[in-house]
């Protein structure tokens, strides 16, 4: 177990995708999103009530998202909501919910371009049920179209059945950094139980890896059977609120504490002549696309406090983690378009055409 942090970051060079945003993603809706190899997403998401007066009385609902990318586009991930109303149905003992998943991002990335396709099995322990979903979105410019279907074996709350769902999701980006969202989850026929539902203004936070979102619902967690069942508090008509925050967790940048500051390094820049060179400011690539030879080099340096990368979406290798002032270099050896991103800052983009 001691030495799994290591072995996370032997993928980190040839990770495809950034970290989660909820820019991308409505509020129940579990998405296509997969972390990149050695980067550990934490998604903390708190909803309350607070009850008519005189009480005021606030019940919380927080639920937790952690999940690691291993590469290859796969994920494992958990979810852990301690006061689930999936858990009030016939035969729940507690409402602590805990879910673990697996995803696989089959086709393309969330936030890219075109359509994503990820497929995500499940346990619910709480409901002691097999579930699982196949999430599809579609991305174009500054909208996303989400839409998921749902299996579970065992759903809680009602006879020991199995039920389908189906979950839908609309994201439309304002700004770079502003997004609103809604989204709609129910199961499918017989329905028993009411719709989940949930409304939101998702942000960016400039400079930094992290989304945050101010939300609307009627759900009490987010696991695929909490997703698809509208809890309302006890059954009322009320409106639960709440915060997500995503921390995307670069394990890389913990890797001084065991192997001192880290270096710059060159990429197989011996011999080549550095013909395009890309500076890294205000958490921006200075430049979108620079066109080069092949056998040429680009040059990255890092003119930002804080550190930065070149990963590469799907073919070459990608760049260590630059520090503040350093640099890195890449030889392209074949024609071709290649796109990349900042792992911690995956709004960071930027192209290289070789010709
Ligand atoms: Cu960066």
């Amino acid at each position: 177990m001691k030495r799994a942090p290591f072995i996370l970051l032997t993928f980190v060079a040839a990770a495809p995708v950034g970290a989660q945003s909820l820019l991308y993603r409505a509020p129940n809706m579990g998405g296509v999103w997969v972390p990149d190899g050695g980067v550990v997403q934490f998604n903390f998401l708190h909803r309350f009530y607070v009850s008519p007066a005189p009480s005021h009385t606030v019940v919380n609902y927080p639920s937790f998202t952690l999940a690691a990318g291993f590469g290859h586009q796969i994920a494992l991930g958990g979810r852990f909501a301690t006061k689930s109303l999936v858990g009030t149905g016939a035969g729940a003992e507690t409402t602590n919910e805990t879910e673990i998943y697996v995803r696989w991002g089959a086709i393309g990335a969330e936030g890219k371009d075109g359509f994503a396709v990820a497929l995500t099995p499940a346990y619910n322990f709480l409901a002691k049920s097999v579930d699982g979903e196949l999430a599809v979105d579609w991305t174009r410019g500054a909208l996303t179209l989400q839409g998921a279907v749902r299996g579970i074996s065992r759903a809680l709350g009602t006879p020991e059945k199995q039920q389908m769902a189906v979950a839908g999701g609309v994201v439309a980006r304002l700004t770079r950094y502003i997004a609103v969202t809604a989204d709609l989850g129910s199961f499918v026929a017989p329905v028993e139980q009411r719709a989940a539902w949930s409304a939101a203004i998702n942000f960016l936070i400039p400079g930094s890896p992290h989304t945050f979102s101010l939300q609307a619902s009627n759900a009490t967690s987010v696991s695929i059977q909490g997703a698809s069942v509208g809890y309302a508090p006890t059954g009322s008509n009320e409106i639960i609120y709440g915060f997500e925050f995503t921390i995307p967790l670069h394990l890389k940048r913990f890797s001084p504490w065991f192997h001192g500051s880290p270096k710059p390094v060159a990429l197989g820049a011996v011999g080549a002549t550095v013909a395009a060179e890309v500076d890294m400011a205000a958490v921006k690539y200075g430049k979108d696309t620079v066109t080069i030879s092949v056998g040429q080099a680009v040059r990255w340096t890092n003119r930002d406090p804080v550190e930065h990368t070149v990963t590469f979406d799907r073919t070459e290798p990608g760049s260590p983690v630059i520090p503040p002032n350093a640099c890195t270099f890449h030889r392209f050896d074949k024609a071709g378009t290649y796109t990349y991103h900042c792992t911690p800052h995956p709004f960071m983009t930027g192209v290289v055409v070789v010709k």
